[in-house]
């Protein structure tokens, strides 16, 4: 187990991630409790992150001498080095030249933390303070051209810090110089796979279990597809999961999930089919945030009401992933859009939850996926929200609006599989703006709706840049929708990136 200290920086996630990709586990913990935590968990290694705070101001995070007295190895990252060295009185200072972007770094040695690193390296620098001063027993093992310890170590308590961030893909070394650390400093094995993960995960949730019962909230996404396969692989149906069907699905969705869950793993599957429900509480509604609000206490009293017909139930399986889990535990940001997850069940039902994704990021959940033979089509599915359709037709719901994204979007669903292009775009889908215009079919004149595409590339959906799908493949798609969904006449292309606008229209 590697400690990844939380400081606030905004590539923390991505250091977790890099000490995964080398087999290693890795948890990261705020600095607020982080030496409480070191000391339960006796990690092999401790890695600081960066932060956007000036270690010499008042109220800075920081943490006390006592983490480095441990004798469990650290790497100090950014603020993560900045922290080190005051702590061990060195001396950090606002620097006069600030260091942003691709920098030359020369590195002299060739041991230890640089162990087959070459000698001149570009690396990614992001700061405006900078160790002045390396703290007493510290030796510098790195410089650039502004900055006089790029990096520096004590090599006899297994203390090191870099200025630059070698956890970004614009410092190409950095994934060795990871790894170094973990295998050369820290003496991890470097053992750590999904197959042992899951393998694991099963076994102690069948221990958990015994031969109680457990509900499930099965919405056929990635995360609970996942959670509930593995549960039912340790106790089998023991589980029972509720499937909510709210009329908001895209094309033959709600009959693959059935067809998977019910048919190929013979699991208690129940299929709650509540359209007219849903759409009755829908009809007249504009407001976005309304629309996400009536459809998540629905979902709720619909699961409520299922979930009060079974008897003796102990257990609750819920999808978390561990992103989330990183953001319940930080400082909340602002709200752009209340987003709301089929999942997210009432806090005062009275079940003992079962979260095997919790230590996994969405990568290793679809690889597990993968490991239990969960079918790729689902394994492998675009992120689909919550609210579904509702929040894809603009304004008011009706089924003729819901009927034109649902078609439109299975024709783009379809074409970009043909194209191959499934796995290279993020998430992509129709949209029905609230819109018509005229056109000329045949003879005739139209005045009909437009139909937006929206496709996207990112890699967590916090920020996204639009897809470059090929023209050809968008003429094709184009076509085809205006021929085969009636009453659409014009297809517009969305070329926003996120920030500034958001990837979902609504
Ligand atoms: P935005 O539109 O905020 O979307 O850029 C980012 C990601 O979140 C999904 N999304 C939601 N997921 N409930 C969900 O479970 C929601 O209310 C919701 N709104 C947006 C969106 O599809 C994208 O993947």
């Amino acid at each position: 187990l590697i400690m990844i200290v939380d400081f606030g920086g905004q590539y923390n996630q991505l250091i977790a991630r890099r000490v995964r990709e080398a087999s290693v586990y890795s948890e990261v913990v705020s600095w607020r409790n982080a030496l409480e935590k070191i000391k339960e968990k006796q990690p092999k290694g401790i890695i600081f992150t960066g932060g956007p705070n000036s270690v010499y101001l008042e109220n800075a995070p920081t943490l006390d001498k006592e983490i480095f007295e441990l004798g469990i190895p650290v790497l100090g990252i950014c603020y993560g080095m900045q922290l080190m060295s005051q702590v061990l009185g060195g001396k950090v200072e606002r620097a006069t030249q600030q260091e942003y972007g691709k920098i030359k770094l020369n590195v002299p040695t060739s041991t230890g933390l640089f162990k087959s690193i070459e000698d001149q390296s570009q690396c990614w620098m992001s700061h405006f303070d900078y160790v002045k001063e390396a703290p007493a027993g510290f030796e510098i093992i790195a410089t650039t051209d502004n900055c006089p310890v790029a990096a520096m170590a004590n090599v006899e308590k297994n203390l090191y810090a870099v200025q630059f961030h070698a956890e970004v893909e614009h410092t190409p070394f950095g994934r060795q110089m990871i790894k170094n650390f973990l295998y050369e400093v820290c003496d991890c094995a470097g053992d750590w796979n999904m197959g042992d993960y899951a393998a694991n995960m099963i076994e102690s949730i069948k221990q958990k279990v015994g031969d109680k019962k457990v509900l499930c909230a099965l919405s056929g996404g990635v995360d609970s597809s996942v959670a509930a396969t593995m549960v039912h692989k340790a106790v089998g149906n023991q589980l029972t999961c509720i499937f909510v069907d709210h009329g908001l699905l895209r094309k033959n969705e709600g009959d693959e999930v059935e067809k998977v869950f019910a048919e190929q793993f013979h699991m208690n599957f129940i299929r709650v089919d509540c359209a007219d429900r849903f759409l009755g509480k829908l009809r007249g509604v504009s407001d976005p945030e309304k629309k996400r609000k009536i459809i998540g206490e629905e979902f709720i009293r619909v699961f409520e009401e299922e979930a009060n017909k079974l008897e003796g139930i102990d257990f609750l399986v819920q999808g978390t992933v561990y992103p989330d889990v990183i953001e319940s535990g930080t400082d909340t940001a602002e709200v752009i859009k209340s987003h709301h997850n089929v999942g997210g069940l009432p806090e005062d039902m009275q079940f003992e939850l079962i979260e095997p994704l919790r230590d996994l990021f969405k990568d290793e959940v679809r690889r597990v996926g993968e490991e239990i033979e969960v079918p790729s089509h689902i394994v492998w599915r675009q992120p689909f929200p919550g609210p579904g359709l509702a929040i894809r037709v603009l304004g008011e719901i009706t089924d003729e609006a819901l009927h034109l994204v649902r078609e439109s979007d299975a024709i783009l669903r379809d074409e970009v599989k043909k194209a191959g292009l499934e796995r290279d775009i993020w998430q992509y889908f129709t949209v029905l703006p609230n819109i018509r215009s005229v056109g000329v079919m045949g003879d005739e004149r139209t005045y009909s709706h437009a139909i937006g595409i929206r496709a996207v590339t990112s890699i967590d959906g916090m920020t996204s840049d639009w897809a470059r799908i090929p023209y050809e493949v968008l003429d094709k798609i184009s076509s085809r929708i205006v021929n085969e969904v009636q009453g659409v006449n014009r297809i517009l292309y969305d070329v926003t990136s996120k920030p500034p606008s958001t990837i979902e229209w609504e």
